[in-house]
């Protein structure tokens, strides 16, 4: 991404926010997850992609419903519903085309790029939408894990906002409490890890998570060292597959931490947050807070 694109990006991230948060009253409790994270994450993630933003409680269905496919194979009972979402998402991926509005997102980068490489619609259209719920679903949960750090941990925000600390403070966040806990391979040769014996054709689970608290990696990992370096985490994946946003998902937690900190705003828990039961995204359903001003 270019960096006047980045930046511009970034300028609509903070002021978004602050819109959202500036007519509430001190001490008014609301929910984070409904009433920020949800409308930040579809705005964020549909300018991103040059896309529409679409209706967000029909949206916050299909994210939700294709984070429980995720965990198919721990409850498989999910299936029926996580395949309907689906189903939902291809639609709305089919709809932005054959060209989205304006020429500047991914998708119509997407769209060029399928025009000279003769790549098939099909892949592009699952690859954008695909892609719009990579953006969502991980942007939402992360906001809503970081906002509960700031919440708990009030001393971390105004270490977040002195100069030079955000490249690698926004890193240890995603380290610390990232959305995504796990994910699959297939081996694709006969391998042995630690004494565990792999056949080529075996799925195998990483969970990224525990690898994120490891202490033969990091020293003291279940404390949030804002300056950590070096930090390989693996919250963003690793390898070939690695996280196509990497960048714009940290430009998010960037822009909260700006906007937050602009105003001088400070969040304060209001009553118990809840979770929601997903084991593969992990996220908060509910997070009640206040603003301090
Ligand atoms: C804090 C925010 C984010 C986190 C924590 C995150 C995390 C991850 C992780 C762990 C993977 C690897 C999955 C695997 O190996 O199976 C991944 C892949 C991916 N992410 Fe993100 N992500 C974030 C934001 C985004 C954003 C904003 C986009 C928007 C374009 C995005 C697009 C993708 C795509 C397309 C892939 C698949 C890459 C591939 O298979 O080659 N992510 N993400």
């Amino acid at each position: 991404m270019r960096s006047q694109d980045k930046k511009k990006l970034f300028d609509d991230a903070v002021a978004f926010l602050r819109s959202t948060l500036g007519g509430r009253r001190r001490d008014e409790p609301f929910d984070w997850m409904s009433d920020v994270a949800a409308p930040f994450a579809l705005h964020l993630s549909a300018s991103l992609l040059g896309v529409p933003e679409p209706d967000a409680s029909d949206y916050a269905e299909i994210s939700h419903g294709i984070a429980l496919r995720m965990d198919s194979g721990l409850a498989p009972e999910n299936i029926p519903e996580g395949d309907a979402a689906r189903k939902r998402l291809n639609d709305l991926g089919e709809s932005w085309f054959p060209r989205p509005e304006g020429d500047d997102g991914l998708v119509a980068q997407l769209v060029r790029r399928a025009d000279d490489e003769f790549l098939g619609g099909h892949y592009m259209r699952n690859s954008a939408a695909m892609m719009f719920n990579a953006s969502y679903g991980t942007i939402f949960a992360m906001v809503g894990n970081a906002a509960l750090l700031l919440a708990m941990m009030p001393e971390l925000l105004p270490q977040l906002s002195r100069p030079g600390i955000q490249p690698t403070g926004v890193d240890e966040l995603v380290r610390y409490d990232g959305p995504a806990q796990g994910t699959s391979r297939v081996a694709v040769t006969e391998t042995t890890i630690q004494g565990t014996r792999i056949a080529a054709g075996d799925s195998v689970v990483t969970l990224l998570a525990a690898a994120n608290r490891d202490p033969r990696v990091f020293d003291d990992p279940h404390d949030i060292k804002l300056d950590r370096r070096p930090n390989p985490h693996l919250g963003f994946g690793s390898g070939p597959h690695a996280c196509f946003g990497s960048e714009f998902g940290k430009l998010s937690i960037s822009a909260m931490i700006n906007a937050l900190s602009d105003d001088g705003v400070r969040l304060r828990l209001a009553a118990e947050p809840t979770r929601r039961t997903t084991a593969t995204v992990r996220s908060l359903d509910v997070l009640p807070v206040c603003l301090e001003r």
